[in-house]
């Protein structure tokens, strides 16, 4: 018998901060059309150093564990290119402060953005191998590139976690079916000591396309093989919706631009059209957040689902995911009965509004900072507040 597996379960967490981007783009003397149009940003997520990426993970999974049996997980796995230690995993801080079942595989996964989708599928395949258990799947990450770089404008912060069970209520994943493309490349790489991203920003976003088309031939194989898409017309057009990896929201129009070509043998006319029906409704979260790196494309789906779940009931997503470096996946799953119920359980919209808008100086106050500044917690959040001893310390409201 076939085993339906997929996401039961999502909760986010974001900082408490945010800049207007149109705010950052006068004080850089830059056009803000740039940023709004030219990028299609709107809001960047402002991450204090007490808002580090393990109280955000730890925040967002324990969103997503309302309602769901501890007892029922056996593996928790946090993707991240924003550690805090060289050793000890993000997902082994956020097992103890969530107090979970020792009775777990608990590790973090590493390549760039790509680390939450490695963590997606290794549960996957683990519950389809017949584990018998559940799996607590986090994207945690904090973008910077520094203050006044070309990058800029695409910082952001936040935590997407995801129970994934054989109980799949929010997403049915199309298990097996997928095609993954890597090459070594340095288009965007962090060396060790380095706050700060380096970039070569125009050569990552043709990275990212080559990536793409990789991929999305790959799934398309397998996909038309096991008769997953079927009908006239272009096979990208056979699903619903596209989720991409959202570094900016305009890298989403350039993909799915760039995707088409790939079905089709000439012109595009339908291009602005399939863009605003297929892609668009996913990136309204993310215009408000900025990058997450390893839960950009979680976010996306999250922002789709949050609006638009009930209505795609029954119909396939394809997601794709991209690590620069390079490794990327693109992969798909049906739109389970209960999302809409499930996904508006996360409170995505609640969460976004209680943030607070702040300043550029401010943010660039904050940007300078290395320890806490900030010693209040929302309600239901961890922080980190210090080290001691070497270790570092949390707490939660
Ligand atoms: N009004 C409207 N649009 C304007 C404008 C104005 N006044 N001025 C410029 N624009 C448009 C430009 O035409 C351009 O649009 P197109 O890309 O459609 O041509 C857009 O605004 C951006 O302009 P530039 O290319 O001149 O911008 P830039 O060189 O300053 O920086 C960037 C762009 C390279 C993406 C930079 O933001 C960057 O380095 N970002 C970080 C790297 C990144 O996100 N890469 C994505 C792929 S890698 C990945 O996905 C992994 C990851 O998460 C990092």
């Amino acid at each position: 018998m076939k085993i339906r597996i997929g996401i039961e379960a999502l909760g986010v967490a974001v900082p408490r901060r945010y800049v207007d981007i149109e705010d950052l783009a006068r004080a850089r003397g830059i056009d803000p059309a740039k940023y709004t149009q030219g990028l299609g940003a709107r809001e960047m997520a402002v991450a204090e150093p007490g808002e580090d990426t393990v109280a955000l993970a730890a925040t967002a999974a324990r969103r997503a564990l309302e309602g769901i049996d501890r007892d029922s997980l056996g593996m928790l796995v946090v993707g991240t290119e924003t550690g805090v230690d060289h050793s000890k995993a993000v997902a082994s801080f956020v097992h103890g402060l969530l107090d979970l079942p020792p009775t777990m595989r608990v590790y973090d996964a590493q390549h760039a953005c790509y680390g939450g989708t490695a963590g997606l599928m290794a549960a996957v395949e683990w519950i389809a191998a017949g584990s018998g258990k559940s799996a607590l799947v986090i994207c945690s990450d904090i973008a910077r590139y520094g203050v006044a770089t070309a990058g800029e404008p695409t910082q952001g912060a936040g935590a997407i976690a995801m129970v994934v069970s054989a109980n799949p209520s929010i997403l049915e994943l199309d298990v097996g079916i997928s095609g993954a493309y890597s090459a070594h490349v340095h288009d965007f790489w962090r060396p060790l000591g380095h706050r700060e991203a380096q970039v070569d920003g125009h050569y990552s976003v043709q990275c990212y396309l080559d990536a793409l088309a990789g991929a999305y031939r790959g799934w398309k194989e397998r996909a038309i093989a096991r008769e997953l898409v079927r009908g006239d017309g272009l096979v990208s057009e056979r699903l619903a919706r596209i989720c991409y990896h959202v570094p900016f929201c305009k890298m989403a129009r350039k993909a799915h631009v760039a995707l088409r070509r790939c079905d089709l043998d000439g012109d595009d006319t339908g291009a602005d059209a399939s863009f605003r029906e297929q892609v668009e409704p996913s990136l309204g979260l993310c215009a408000r957040v900025g990058n997450v790196y390893t839960g950009s494309l979680y976010f996306a789906l999250a922002g789709l689902l949050d609006d638009q779940a009930a209505s795609l009931v029954g119909q396939r997503i394809g997601l794709f995911s991209y690590g620069s470096g390079c490794t990327s996946e693109f992969f798909s799953g049906v739109v389970a009965p209960r999302a809409a119920e499930r996904i508006a359980a996360a409170r995505v919209g609640e969460i976004l509004a209680a943030r607070a808008r702040i300043s550029v100086d401010e943010y660039e106050r904050i940007m300078a900072l290395v320890a806490p500044f900030d010693d209040t917690s929302a309600p239901g959040t961890f922080r980190f507040t210090g080290v001691t001893e070497h270790r570092r310390q949390y707490t939660s409201a």
